[in-house]
């Protein structure tokens, strides 16, 4: 049992000086009577929420469930606003503001008079981000996962966030269907609040923050519009406030074996792809090495048992949350996972798990029957990404695994979005399209544009895939022979910077290679030729993200954010 430690939010209310005169009187001038709040852990509510973040518009009520929570079990809630990051809104992309995130949800906790926090997010970036920055912070925290929107519905069929959209778009920009089928898909896709409710990103992140123990069990698959989602929202307002007494901080919760844990889990949800460089930048910021060869490895270990979109054919979250959700999947993986982790319950992920039962062995499959046997995610290496890349093997056709052909290369995306649009276009199913500036700085911001879309002649032709490369993320919805975080990227350089249209490119997936069969000589001349491109901010948080953006193998967090970088300051002056 540890010591009973004092309340770190007494450090702004209890002395009896002049700066804390001014803390207590301006809590009065909120209208809060000193009882409300005096001796109380003080709770932080991150939220997430924002006007334009359909993933989270339930977020607004839910924070009241959050308080309700918090006050029953004798604590004090502060609301937090922080940013919300919709991925469907923000530009160029969610990812170019993931650190700021993480940036902002550090300093609220730091400088503000809390003791424990309750972090709220769900849509893609916002939960790395949130807990990223909750990681160096260092208070207690727990993770309120925004919870999967309801299956989407058109004309009888069942639609999937992202995956059906990008599937569908091809059908109709392949003559398939009709302007009006899609207007009804448009107001069909997305039902109810809540983050996709694919196994993309968003699924793929909460179902890591609770594999790391870092939610209630089984709060990640919960659908937001249950009414259980409401009751797992004020549980965590309850039970933070038995993590602030217990001292229940992160660095007990998140070691080596926490993240082998989230690694595990990952891979046997057919993970998205963004999940890779996730959970290397929060492992780093937790003091754990994480690296590209750990991960193939899992991938190689551990099968994709989620029947759920992409990776499955059927089904959706709101399917995985009846037949048993994330903990009845855990149950599922036995000796893979480390049953001793500590987890924001206080009790261990074995002792989570006890009760975990699967009602649909369709739905999460056992480890004999999976999806796939190997192979959620591949890590390639070789002269066009040193230092690595990344391809879901399971969601491409097989036919593309060891594959040889001439490049097609384009620096731009808006060039490329108009060449592809051409029927004209001198292309075949056995190029291999490519896309360079779309990576950490270069984009920058990893753009998801790594799933480049189809040429209009092959769709024609009735090709629906083809090997693609790019230093881009993809959604997690997405589907295809789609190579991806091609590191280090062409902006600053790496070998992809080199490769030249009509240069054979050579993919061997279960070799683990990604080879352009250009001489080392020619290389060398190409190399000194090179110019790096000028930087695309000269001012503001871009130029700020320039100059300290990391690589996607290396999780592409800011160096001076990483935990290696230096001591952190403690506790503020007050
Ligand atoms: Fe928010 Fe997909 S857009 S999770
Ligand atoms: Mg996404």
């Amino acid at each position: 049992m540890t010591e009973k430690k004092s309340l770190r939010s007494e450090r702004w209310f209890a002395p009896d000086d002049f700066r804390s005169f001014g803390h207590r009187s301006r809590a009065q001038q909120m209208g809060l009577r000193p009882e409300e709040w005096s001796g109380k852990p003080i709770v932080a509510i991150l939220n997430t929420w924002s006007d334009i973040n359909p993933c989270h518009q339930h977020f607004k009520q839910r924070v009241e469930d959050v308080k309700r929570g918090v006050l029953e079990a004798g604590g004090f809630p502060i609301e937090l606003p922080a940013l919300s990051l919709s991925e469907s809104y923000v530009k160029p992309t969610t990812m170019l503001y993931r650190n700021l995130l993480a940036i902002e949800a550090e300093e609220l906790l730091v400088s503000h008079p809390v003791d424990g926090a309750v972090l709220m997010g769900g849509c893609d970036k916002t939960t790395p981000g949130l807990v990223m920055g909750a990681i160096s912070a260092g208070l207690p925290f727990i993770f309120l996962p925004a919870g999967p929107m309801l299956r989407g519905n058109w004309r009888g069929k069942t639609l999937g966030s992202g995956s059906d959209a990008f599937k569908y778009w091809d059908e109709r920009r392949a003559g398939e269907i009709t302007a009006k089928q899609w207007d009804e898909m448009e107001a069909g896709i997305a039902r109810s609040y809540g983050h996709c409710m694919t196994m993309g990103t968003a699924s793929t992140m909460t179902a890591i923050a609770e594999a790391l123990g870092l939610t209630l069990p089984g709060a990640s698959s919960i659908p937001a519009a249950d009414s259980g989602h409401i009751r797992m929202a004020s549980k965590c307002g309850v039970r933070i406030i038995g993590m602030i007494a217990e001292d229940l901080t992160p660095d007990r919760i998140l070691d080596e074996n926490a993240f082998d844990n989230a690694l595990t889990v990952a891979m046997a949800t057919g993970c998205s792809t963004n999940a890779v460089i996730h959970l290397i930048a929060m492992a780093r910021r937790a003091g754990v090495q994480l690296d590209l060869e750990a991960i193939d490895g899992k991938s190689r270990d551990v099968p994709v048992i989620a029947n759920v979109r992409p990776s499955g054919a059927t089904y959706l979250m709101e399917d995985f949350y009846y037949a048993g959700g994330l903990t009845g999947l855990m149950s599922r993986l036995g000796d893979h996972l480390h049953a001793d982790c500590m987890t924001v319950t206080g009790q261990t992920l074995g002792e989570n798990l006890e009760n975990a039962e699967i009602y649909d062995d369709d739905v999460i499959r056992s480890l004999d029957n999976p999806i796939y046997r190997e192979g959620s995610i591949a890590v390639l290496k070789g002269n066009l990404a040193p230092d690595g890349c990344v391809i879901k093997p399971a969601a491409c056709d097989p036919k593309f695994h060891v594959h040889e052909g001439p490049a097609m290369v384009f620096d731009s995306y808006p060039d490329l979005k108009v060449a592809l649009d051409d029927e004209k276009l001198d292309i075949t199913a056995d190029h291999v399209l490519v896309l360079r500036n779309a990576g950490p700085k270069g984009g920058p911001g990893m753009p998801e544009w790594g799933m480049i879309p189809m040429p209009k002649k092959l769709l024609k032709e009735g090709h629906r895939d083809m090997v693609r490369i790019s230093d881009a993320r993809m959604s997690g919805t997405s589907f295809g022979a789609c190579v991806l975080h091609v590191a280090p990227e062409s902006y600053v350089g790496g070998p992809l910077a080199l490769l030249k249209t009509g240069d054979i490119v050579r993919m061997d997936v279960p070799n683990r290679r990604i080879d352009m069969l250009v001489s080392d000589e020619e290389l060398q001349k190409r190399r000194a030729a090179w110019k790096e491109p000028p930087p695309k901010f000269g001012r503001g948080y871009g130029w700020m993200f320039l100059q300290h953006i990391g690589q996607a193998d290396k999780g592409a967090d800011f160096d001076y954010l990483e935990t290696a970088y230096g001591p952190a300051s403690g506790e503020p002056d007050i």
